[in-house]
Parts: structure tokens; C-alpha cells; sequence
């Protein structure tokens, strides 16, 4: 007989190749199957019957997402109910008194417990409640992380609910779907064929926001175009908040203040004008009709072009709370960003967000929120914490946070971004007194907030996988899950990333866990080490450009930041320079006024340093920097292999993926030690660093180099 055993072969591997190409659609919500453990059989029975009070959309997206993951995780289709009853299974249940105990009334909103009961005989039980469906959504998905991680149901918390009331994405979308400092191709927003093509992809961005208790959207960029606020466009919103709200999400757009002289003519956009405000009011009033749990609108004015009150002589206050008024009756709020500077203004760039804002602090309404960037320049690798927090007791103000990667690589590095937030949310501001840390100030614990914002700009777009990079999604998970809990530990987020979207083998979680544990110190180092910042390729802000001085403003120079010259390199920012330091409480005024006192992470944000200073470990900053510049490099090597170790435990797509980017981010990181060593060594007189490779290249090669089409920089 013929033997059929080569043909089977080919076939068995032809199916376990189909079956392991993963294109990373599915982020963290894959419900891969769990691996055989001592909690499979409790899930399994638990699975089994589902009952859900209430019959609302959310009730039906709870039972659609248990659908979908249970068989798939366990194998177990589950019986539905609406009626609660006692039988052992799981059961969802609306309940007024399950928030009692939360200080805002939000929180009680938004919270949900969850009560396990073991009964005899397979009799388990599990009831999620919370006095909202949205808090019962939130349990789902939180239910089925807990499957995901094989957290035995005895250990499972119980109850939780969010630290902060505004868990936020903001998209710098435009309406033609170009994404300003967007890497992972075009806007998931299809304005052009909304509100007819309401496309299953909304549907599941809503379920990976609701997922991580994500719960607000700003669809549009702050670099905002007007028409998105004229009736046609707010038929699209309406569309997608109508798919967003079972998910709990509320929509925002971004509000460009030119909008009455734009859309409808009026002579002027003067925050104190009657005519103007009506306009507003009335733009809020059709906004509402079509939208009636529409957030509010976030506003980037008088900054880098933007059109803001103070074309007319007003303030940030005088236009905040005019569009304030305007949403108020409706429950709306301004987000109002801070990102404001000036190059008319002949102040160190660092300073002026605070200039503007703290004489203002006190005149905003109780609907408008401060949103400032976690440091005072614009989201370089490492930034001291902003000014600005702790700096307005009577301000309500929120962390804004950049999850596209503008400065760190784009979406080729593979950079984890939760060491970087939690450095900023950590840091104790001093303000009013020791132990107010940033993270207090933007949970309202500093200071009695209501509407407390973390925000993250994101970096979705339409590619297959959403950021272009697959570990990119990691960070849009981590801004949920850390506006969630913003004490929450870098290294959890990550584990629960990597177990729900790559791995379920443990040494394999170990080894990724490390990877992204280690990569943004890795970044750091090959672009930035002590404290320089700034010093990348203009507009575009790809690879290294130092040498880079013919900008129309002085302070988008990138010698304007490093400042390197015969004597040392950095930007004195203490009572001998620009007295930045100033803005700070006084204990860390004491720390930064000195070389010697300030934490080699920040030196040069401070200090303009001599090159042959020597440091603490006794070598001169001239050599630090080569090493540093050498451990950036050696680091993205590590990853490189640490990731080739895991192959057999994640889906070949997407380790190859993966593996293909770490091999350009590895030649980046050589091409940044380079350039800037080489850039840098001729002031500083001394030769080329020892701790640091020979270069690839010639300074002049790299000098030479032309991105005319490099992403996110267009319009
Ligand atoms: C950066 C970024 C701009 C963006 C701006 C902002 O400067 O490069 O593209 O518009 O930040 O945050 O408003």
C-alpha cells in the first residue's frame, strides 16, 4: 500500500503554520487557550452558566465578549440569562450599593467587586457587581484577564474602581485621515465614508479601550481644523459615539477657536465678545442633540500657531471659560492645553508654561481641566516632571502623556513606555509639602480636583496590527490600565500584556518581561544619556541632527538645547542661567542649582558641564557620554537576542515581525552613538571616547542624510 505519510505531514505542518499567523489584530483580546493548570476545571465550570441583570446594549456587549473569549479560552460555551439567580456560574449584577464606601460619585459609578463562593460539587460562584452596566463591563473584561493569567479565583481582588475620572486617548487625527506624528499608517477614523460605514474596527477599538477602562476619546488632532464642528461632520461623530457608548466611552473633539470667523463668518473669535460666546452656545447645543453624553472639547490655543484668546488681548482663562460656559448646562468640560510657548517671547522655552498659567491660577471654571505634558519641553526620551504639577492648587490639572513615539524611535523602536511614565509619576513634587508626587497631584489627592485627565496621544492607526509596531500596543494598554491605577507596577503591566498577547510560557514571559523592562533606559541611552534632549532631525524629528541651527525660531534648534561648545555642553537652567530651577519647590531648587546634587539623568537639562568634569564614578562626562552611548547600543543587541530565545514561544508572524524592526533598531542606535559622538567630539578637545565603537560612518555622511518622506510630519 501507498504510504499517505509524507502528504500527512506536509499537511499537519501546513495547519500549525496557518494556525500560528497572527497579524496582531487581535491586541491584548486574543483569548488564546488557556494552558492546562490547577484553575482550568474552576473556569470551566464557572463558564458554564452566565447570567447578566438588565437587557441594555452594555448587557449585550458583556454577552458578546463572553461569547467570543470563553469557548475560546476554555472550550466552554456558556449559558445566558438575564434573571440571577443561584446557580453556580458567573453572574453580572446591578447593584446601587456596590460603590458604597468610593469618595467621588464617579468612582461609585465606575467600580465594580467581584465575590467568589466555592459551593460543593462544582457549585462555584461568582458575582461581579456594580451599581452600573459600564462598572459590569469593566468586571468582564476584568474577569477575563485574571482567566488569561491563571490567577486562581480565591486571589482575585475585590473590588476596584478607577483612580482617575477621565482615562483618555487623544488623536492627532485629521480629517483626511493623515495622522500627525502617526506611524502605524492612517486615521482609523474613515470621515469620508462615516456615518454610512460604521465598520466592525470601531466596534473593536471601543472593546480594547473598554478592556483597560478606557473611557474618553478625543477624535481629532489639537492642530484642529474647524469643519469637524459643522453639522455634516457631527452626523460622523454622532456615529461613532453611537458605537462607542455601550463601551462607556465618550467622545471629545478638539475645538479650533478661530471656529466662528471660519465656519459662520463672525468678525472676530474675541472670548469676550457676546456674539462669539452665543456662537459657542449654540455649537454646544447641536453637538449635544446629536450627542447628549458628549465630553467636551479639548483645545490647543496660542501655541505653535494656533489661533487663542490672546489674539485679542485675552488670556488662557478668558478662553477656556468662555467655551467652558458654553458646554457646562450639558455636563461638559474644557481640557485645556498647556503646551503653550512663545518664540516672541525671549525666555528659556522650559519656563513659559508655567508663566502663563500660575498667575492664572484660581480663574478657571470648575469644568475646565489645566492638561500639561509630562515635561516641560515636549515628550523627549527623559524629561524632568513638568513645573506645572503640583504648581496650581486651584487648577484642575491633567497629565498629558505621548504614546506615539515621536521622539522615541517612531513605531520601529521597541520601547516600553511604563518606566518613563512611572519616573514622572513618582516624582514627589514638594508641593504643598513632601509625598505629593505627581500621581497624587492628577488623582486630585494634592489638591481637591473633580475632573481628574490622564491622557495619552495615541499611536493607532490603520495598519493590520493598529501601532505598527506589535509591542507598540503595549503602551496603548498601559495608558489604560495605568489611568486606571496609577500606582500600578511597570513590570505587572507588562506581564499581563505579554501573557494576554504573545506568550503563555513562563520563562518565555520572563525574557520579554526584561526586554521591555530594559528598553526605554536603552532608548535613553543611544539617543539622550544624561539629560540631553532635543537633538533630533528637524520637523520630522527622525535620527540624530545636533548639528542642526537654521530653524525660523531659535528654540527648534537643536544647538539651542545642547549648547555644546569649547567649555561644556548642556543648558544651564540654574540662578547662573536661565533660573528654570526656580519653578520647582525648593528642595529641588537645592538638588539641580548644583552639578554635583543633580542625578546624572537630568544633568544637562541644568547644567552646561565642562567636558572633562569629573563625575561620581570618576570618569569625565566626556567619557560617560561615549559609554552610555555604548550601553544604548549593546542593550538593543541584548534585546535582539533575548528576543531570538523566545522564538518557539510566540506566533512566527509575529516574532519575525518583531525581529526584523529590533535589526533597524539596532543600526539606528549605531547611527545615533555615532552622529552624536562624532558631532560632539571636536568641542569637546578630547578624542574619540574608548568606551565607545569606532563609527560607521563619517560625520559629513550623517550630516548628509535626507528623510524628505519620513511619516507623522505632513499634513
Ligand atoms: C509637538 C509635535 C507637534 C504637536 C505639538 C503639540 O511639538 O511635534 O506635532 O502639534 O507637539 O503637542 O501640540
Amino acid at each position: 500500500m501507498k504510504s499517505h505519510g509524507p502528504i500527512l505531514l506536509l499537511l499537519i505542518l501546513f495547519f500549525a503554520v496557518a494556525a500560528k499567523a497572527e497579524d496582531g489584530y487581535k491586541l491584548w483580546l486574543r483569548y488564546a487557550p488557556v494552558q492546562q493548570g490547577p484553575e482550568l476545571n474552576r473556569y470551566r465550570q464557572l463558564a458554564g452558566y452566565i447570567t447578566i441583570t438588565g437587557e441594555g446594549p452594555t448587557q449585550a456587549a458583556i454577552r458578546r465578549e463572553m461569547s467570543t473569549a470563553l469557548p475560546a479560552m476554555l472550550g466552554t460555551t456558556p449559558g445566558f440569562s438575564s434573571v440571577a439567580g443561584a446557580e453556580p456560574g458567573i453572574h453580572f449584577v446591578l447593584d446601587p450599593q456596590a460603590g458604597i464606601g468610593y469618595q467621588h460619585p464617579w468612582q461609585k459609578e465606575q467600580c465594580f467587586s467581584v465575590k467568589y463562593s466555592e459551593g460543593a460539587n462544582g457549585g462555584d460562584r461568582i458575582i461581579v457587581s456594580s451599581p452600573s452596566a459600564i462598572g459590569l463591563l469593566y468586571g468582564s473584561f476584568y474577569l477575563l484577564r485574571q482567566m488569561a493569567m491563571q490567577i486562581p479565583v480565591g486571589q482575585w481582588p475585590t473590588i476596584t474602581a478607577p483612580a482617575i475620572r477621565w482615562r483618555m486617548l487623544n488623536h492627532w487625527d485629521n480629517l483626511n485621515r493623515y495622522v500627525e506624528r502617526g506611524y502605524a499608517g492612517i486615521s482609523i477614523f474613515n470621515w469620508h465614508t462615516l456615518p454610512g460605514d460604521t465598520d466592525q474596527r470601531y466596534t473593536d477599538y471601543a472593546r480594547a479601550n473598554a478592556s483597560v477602562g478606557i473611557n474618553a476619546v478625543a477624535l481629532t488632532n489639537v492642530n484642529a481644523n474647524a469643519t469637524v464642528l459643522t453639522d455634516q461632520y457631527i452626523e460622523k461623530v454622532k456615529a461613532l459615539a453611537d458605537i462607542f457608548r455601550p463601551y462607556g466611552i465618550r467622545v471629545f473633539l478638539t475645538a479650533r477657536f478661530s471656529a466662528p470667523i471660519e465656519l459662520d463668518k463672525l468678525p472676530t473669535a474675541d472670548p469676550t465678545d457676546a456674539q462669539v460666546a452665543a456662537w459657542w452656545q449654540q455649537k454646544a447645543a447641536a453637538i449635544y442633540k446629536a450627542i447628549p453624553d458628549f465630553g467636551g472639547f479639548l483645545v490647543k490655543a496660542n501655541s505653535e500657531g494656533q489661533p487663542g484668546p490672546q489674539n485679542y488681548g485675552r488670556n488662557h482663562a478668558d478662553g477656556a471659560n468662555m467655551m467652558a460656559r458654553a458646554v457646562a448646562p450639558f455636563g461638559g468640560i474644557v481640557i485645556w492645553r498647556a503646551f503653550v510657548y512663545s518664540n516672541e517671547t525671549p525666555e528659556d522655552r522650559f519656563k513659559q508654561a508655567y508663566n502663563e498659567f500660575v498667575p492664572l491660577d484660581g480663574k478657571f471654571d470648575s469644568n475646565v481641566v489645566i492638561q500639561v505634558k509630562n515635561g516641560p519641553i515636549d515628550f523627549q526620551p527623559r524629561e524632568p516632571f513638568h513645573p506645572l504639577f503640583g504648581a496650581l492648587p486651584h487648577t484642575q490639572t491633567a497629565m498629558e502623556f505621548q504614546l506615539t513615539q515621536e521622539y522615541l524611535g517612531f513605531a520601529t523602536h521597541l520601547v516600553y513606555l511604563a518606566p518613563m511614565f512611572r519616573e514622572v509619576l513618582d516624582a514627589d513634587t514638594y508641593r504643598p509639602q513632601q509625598g505629593s508626587t505627581v500621581a497624587n497631584v492628577i488623582t486630585g489627592k494634592s489638591y481637591a480636583y473633580n475632573h481628574t485627565v490622564m491622557a495619552g496621544v495615541a499611536n493607532i492607526g490603520n495598519d493590520i496590527n493598529w501601532c505598527g509596531h506589535p509591542f507598540a500596543q503595549a503602551n496603548w494598554y498601559l495608558l489604560g490600565r495605568l489611568a486606571w491605577n496609577p500606582a500600578a507596577n511597570a513590570e505587572t503591566i507588562a506581564r499581563e500584556w505579554i501573557q494576554q498577547t504573545l506568550t503563555q510560557d513562563a520563562g518565555a514571559i520572563n525574557t520579554i518581561s526584561k526586554i521591555m523592562l530594559g528598553s526605554h533606559e536603552a532608548v535613553v541611552n543611544y539617543m539622550t544619556p544624561l539629560g540631553l534632549h532635543h537633538i533630533m532631525g528637524n520637523g520630522h524629528h527622525y535620527g540624530p541632527a545636533p548639528w542642526f541651527n537654521s530653524a525660523p525660531r531659535e528654540d527648534w534648534n537643536c544647538t539651542y538645547f545642547h549648547r555644546a561648545d569649547a567649555k561644556g555642553i548642556g543648558f544651564d537652567r540654574t540662578s547662573t542661567g536661565s533660573n528654570a530651577i526656580a519653578q520647582y519647590a525648593t528642595y529641588w531648587q537645592r538638588q539641580w542649582e548644583s552639578v554635583g546634587t543633580t542625578d546624572t539623568r537630568y544633568l544637562l537639562w541644568f547644567h552646561h558641564v565642562p567636558w572633562n568634569y569629573t563625575l561620581a564614578n570618576g570618569r569625565t562626562l566626556w567619557d560617560q557620554m561615549g559609554v552610555q552611548y555604548q550601553q544604548g547600543v549593546d542593550a538593543v543587541a541584548a534585546m535582539q537576542k533575548q528576543w531570538e530565545s523566545v522564538a518557539a514561544s510566540v506566533d512566527t508572524q509575529q516574532h519575525q515581525k518583531v525581529s526584523r524592526l529590533l535589526s533597524i533598531q539596532l543600526s539606528e542606535a549605531k547611527w545615533w552613538r555615532d552622529a552624536c559622538l562624532l558631532y560632539f567630539q571636536p568641542f569637546s578637545g578630547n578624542p574619540y571616547p574608548k568606551g565607545a565603537a569606532p563609527p560607521l560612518q563619517s560625520l559629513d555622511y550623517y550630516k548628509n542624510l535626507r528623510f524628505p518622506n519620513a511619516p507623522g510630519n505632513g499634513q
